[in-house]
């Protein structure tokens, strides 16, 4: 006779399991068919009065009576031998859905599950009808983990409260937010991305994005840009002129209370007489008194290392914040001071226009690197702007995707504000805390999924998803800019300059003569 699951008959027509013991809504345990395929995070559906009710699959357990802990080597080998597998095994599943008889879907699951009710694996279709989307209002981020033809989308408007995408190095946070800047720009977004490793630059070299896609490099730039790409890439730069006192302070790292150095500069400004570049600035600085250019020698220092990115004209608004535009803001080889300055100049006037109703489309600013411009510590006008934002922006369409492989020094007022989530792998447990205590939706059976998660997969959490779910997001269509380096070619390389250097023959040579 044909087993029922044998081979010929679809593994979702048949029970693999029967729950046993005690349930409860929730969670749900079933002894599993030993023939029978499951792994982990799979799906189950359970046939309930209502309607189909979907658990997860969260651990896996699989035990003996005979074949005890404290059974001794010899009985089992002997068992072994004899080929005696009487094992149980069991599975632990959470309810994460109900299809119902009409055909709508709600969160969990209401009814009771009784022991002895039979649990099949879940169809695509069943897979279809809970992660559906739709996709006006959606982006697709990748398929369902273990079912690769499923799509999973996140909604647009589950945005709108901020977006965090977090994970530990590597493990694919610039492609996940790559991926969104592609879904998001082709539906029309306005994208402003701070790009501190020029991660996102290469987009421009993708046919379809290249016409609506704007990146803007200073010149101290050290992303790697081809000539193509170079050519078509515009300097980002600050006129100095158009730098304001308190720009001059902030630039210079003069906090307010440092009184003093804040007079020198205005006494040097009033020097200038108006004329004001930068080398009138040094020039009048150069002709100053000895004490009081000893004291702010160093500041100046701080002014004269970025000379480079001054330029004839200051990039203004107009030129990265336009309807649909991808802007991307290469802002590598800066220091993290005028990094931050360039990024409080940046969404300064962006937060300002969409106040004033000047510019009414969405906006939606990725802040790369976020741990390091809003910390948990860091106190100034940047972190405070980006809070004010997380807290209020969404009243004025202005969107954060702040993207961080240290969640744990994030400001954790902005990682709360931010009512969506895509966790990627994460093992550090501080990081792993930080998440759980400042994500509402975030629950402990999420946070001991996060250390096993392959590269590119990822837990998307919160309100653009209506279940937590596991995806692997898609890779990115255009190029990456700053990803992992091949190390093995390189190493290939350098182990043959060395050969070349250490040339055997002349090291002989140079042996003998150093002892003759
Ligand atoms: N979804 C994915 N599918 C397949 N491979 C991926 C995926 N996401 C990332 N990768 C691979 O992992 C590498 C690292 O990814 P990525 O640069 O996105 O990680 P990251 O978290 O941003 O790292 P970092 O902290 O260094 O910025 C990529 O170069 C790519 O090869
Ligand atoms: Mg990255």
């Amino acid at each position: 006779m044909l087993r029922q699951g044998g081979r010929g008959v679809k593994e979702s027509d048949y029970e693999i399991g029967f729950t046993t013991g005690e349930n409860d809504s929730d969670i749900f345990r079933f002894v599993i068919d030993p023939e029978a395929e499951i792994r982990k995070w799979e799906y189950v559906t359970i046939a309930g009065k209502g309607g189909k009710i979907i658990g997860r699959v969260e651990k896996l357990t699989s035990f003996s009576d005979i074949m005890q802990e404290n059974t001794d080597y010899r009985t089992i080998s002997k068992l072994h031998d004899v080929n005696v597998r009487q094992v149980v095994d069991i599975a632990v599943a959470r309810s994460v859905g109900t299809i119902h008889k009409d055909g709508s879907v709600s969160k969990g699951n209401r009814e009771f599950i009784r022991p002895g009710t039979g649990v099949k694996k879940s169809s695509v279709e069943e897979m279809k009808i809970l992660f559906g989307y739709d996709s006006n209002n959606s982006v697709i981020l990748g398929a369902l983990s273990n079912y690769s033809t499923v799509e999973v989308g996140a909604s647009i408007n589950g945005m709108r409260r901020h977006v965090a995408i977090m994970a530990q190095t590597g493990a694919g946070k610039s492609n996940a937010a790559a991926v969104m800047i592609e879904e998001l720009v082709r539906k029309g977004a306005t994208v402003v991305v701070l790009d501190p490793h020029a991660d996102y630059a290469l987009i421009k070299a993708d046919k379809e994005m290249a016409d609506f896609t704007k990146v803007m490099k200073t010149p101290m730039s050290t992303g790697r840009y081809g000539k193509e790409l170079n050519a078509v890439t515009e300097i980002f730069s600050l006129r100095f002129q158009d730098l304001s006192e308190e720009d001059l302070f902030n630039i210079m790292r003069i906090d307010d209370q440092w009184t003093t150095l804040k007079e020198i500069v205005r006494k040097i400004i009033a020097d200038t007489r108006g004329k004001g570049s930068l080398d009138d600035f040094l020039a009048a600085f150069q002709a100053m008194d000895k004490g009081d250019r000893a004291r702010i020698a160093g500041r100046v220092s701080l002014l004269k290392a970025i000379k480079p990115i001054f330029g004839n004209a200051t990039t203004g608004i107009d030129t990265y914040l336009k309807p649909g535009q991808l802007s991307i803001l290469d802002l590598s080889g800066l220091d993290q001071d005028i990094t931050s300055y360039f990024c409080l100049k940046v969404i300064n006037e962006i937060y300002d226009r969409k106040v004033s109703g000047e510019f009414q489309y969405p906006v939606f600013i990725f802040i790369e690197e976020a741990h390091n411009f809003v910390g948990r510590e860091s106190i100034g006008k940047l972190p405070g702007l980006i809070k004010k934002i997380a807290a209020e922006g969404r009243k004025f369409g202005v969107f954060l995707v702040v993207i961080t492989q240290r969640p744990g020094k994030i400001d954790q007022d902005v990682l709360s504000q931010c009512n969506s989530q895509i966790i990627l792998r994460i093992t550090n447990p501080l990081d792993q805390r930080a998440i759980e205590e400042s994500c509402e939706g975030v629950s402990q059976s999420v946070i001991n999924d996060l250390p096993s998660l392959n590269t590119g997969e990822a837990v998307l959490v919160g309100e653009f998803v209506r279940f937590p779910v596991i995806v692997k997001v898609r890779r990115r269509e255009t190029r990456e800019g700053g990803g992992d380096i091949d190390i093995l070619p390189l190493l290939e390389k350098s182990k043959k300059l060395r050969e070349e250097i250490l040339d055997p023959d002349s090291n002989r040579d140079m042996i003998r003569r150093l002892s003759s």
